[in-house]
């Protein structure tokens, strides 16, 4: 069923579109890294919809790709935004939704034959979530001007970064480089990714700020050994070393009692054979709280209780920050805006943080930040069973709408 006006419900039908082939790099699932062909492919039939919206489009030199739909008196514009990559073995809406809507909207206003007193931005970040490289939100650091340091990095894949931009026709100097001048605001949808509005039979709320996060990898190296001939006490097991950390890495978070969250979520044990005691664990400790000094405090006895765990088994620890992103709050006067917007269009006022982190995070230096949460099933997201109904994206248009128009009231 091809639906030619524009409409929520549309915005959540190309984002089952981009869940496909040739959208994604996996064969079953959705997985779509930073700069891998899924990307390039994505981007060629997002700025397809931007274009038939009525926008101009541009790729950055961080590969952002920016939809451009220009205002009456012009001035920094309003950028709705969102990201366009994925994790593995991804839903379908996770950041894609945000650009969707985005889309619906210019699209709603270049049908009416109408523009806003300022340039409306859609853009789709192209790696908030870290998937390929470990660093995440890249590209969202590159447009606010955040990206300094850039470290040589190599994706999963065994690319290094400047390798994977090259083939985009870009470097890590240009990437450092890709500041944008400014914005008047910046407004992404984004589906809650828990289980609150759907608990309370709400479709929408407004995000009062996000999670300070911080992200480590970590190495664990002891003696690989044979599985069949070396006795318990002689061994200088690296994964269950490892096991003894990941309890007391959970224990931390769930003594704590507050809405701190810690994870280990990815973990590699090498040599990984049936029959060899391993000797050495990769594995990734990620921690979270909407209070910073909290989530500071929890990371301090996290590091300090796997020191010691290394210690007493006798093996070795290398433990590298990869990411610490603080706590985020939304801009007061925005978020009036949008939750005037949602009472204006028969939703209950319903205000919750995000233990997600989102590119809103990095957009302070350029512009007051609003988010918008979207319902999803079960609260269910990182996964393929990710769900949005389209009424539901129609209310989320419906609500970013009347907040353009109320951020346009300011202007005059
Ligand atoms: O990790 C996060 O919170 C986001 O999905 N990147
Ligand atoms: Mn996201
Ligand atoms: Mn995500």
């Amino acid at each position: 069923m091809v639906m030619i006006s524009p409409s929520g419900a549309r915005a959540v039908a190309r984002c089952i579109e981009l869940g496909r082939a040739p959208y994604s790099d996996m064969a079953e699932g959705l997985y779509r890294g930073y700069l891998m062909p899924a990307h390039r492919a994505a981007l060629e039939r997002t700025g397809d919809w931007m274009r038939s919206a009525g926008m101009t489009t541009r790729v950055d030199a961080a590969v952002n790709l920016i939809g451009r739909y220009e205002g009456t008196i012009g001035g920094p514009p309003l950028i709705i935004a969102s990201h366009i990559d994925s994790v593995r073995d991804a839903g379908f809406y996770d950041g894609p939704l945000g650009i969707t809507l985005g889309i619906e909207c210019v699209a709603t206003l270049a049908a009416q034959g109408r523009r806003m007193p300022f340039p409306i931005e859609v853009i789709a970040f192209g790696d908030e979530e870290g998937s390929r490289f470990p660093a995440a939100m890249l590209t969202s650091k590159a447009l606010a001007g955040l990206l300094t340091d850039l470290p040589e990095m190599v994706g999963q894949d065994g690319k290094t970064l400047a390798q994977a931009l090259h083939e985009f026709g870009t470097t890590p100097e240009a990437l450092k480089d890709a500041k944008h001048p400014g914005a008047l605001a910046y407004l992404e949808a984004h589906i809650e990714q828990g289980p609150l509005l759907e608990a309370e039979g709400l479709a929408l709320g407004v995000v009062t700020g996000i999670a300070a996060q911080l992200r480590y990898e970590a190495v664990v190296r002891g003696v690989a050994g044979h599985a069949g001939t070396c006795s318990m006490p002689l061994r200088r097991d690296a994964l269950s070393g490892v096991a003894e950390m990941m309890g007391a890495i959970e224990r931390i978070a769930r003594d704590d009692g507050s809405d701190l969250v810690a994870t280990v979520g990815r973990l590699e044990a090498l040599p990984g054979a049936a029959n060899v005691i391993p000797g050495e664990v990769r594995f990734t400790i990620d921690v979270r709280s909407g209070d910073e000094a909290r989530r500071d405090r929890a990371a301090e006895k996290i590091l300090s209780v796997i020191k010691s765990v290394a210690e007493d088994r006798k093996l070795q620890l290398e433990v590298k920050k990869v990411h610490d992103l603080p706590a985020s709050p939304s801009s007061p006067i925005l978020m009036d805006l949008l939750e005037d917007a949602l009472v204006e269009a028969g939703h209950p006022s319903r205000r919750l943080v995000s233990g997600a982190g989102h590119d809103a995070m990095n957009m302070a230096p350029l512009a007051p930040t609003a988010m918008l949460f979207i319902r999803c099933r079960g609260g269910v997201s990182h996964n393929p069973a990710e769900h949005v109904e389209p009424v539901d994206g129609d209310a989320a248009l419906n609500v970013m709408l009347r907040f353009i128009e109320k951020l346009g009231e300011t202007c005059v």
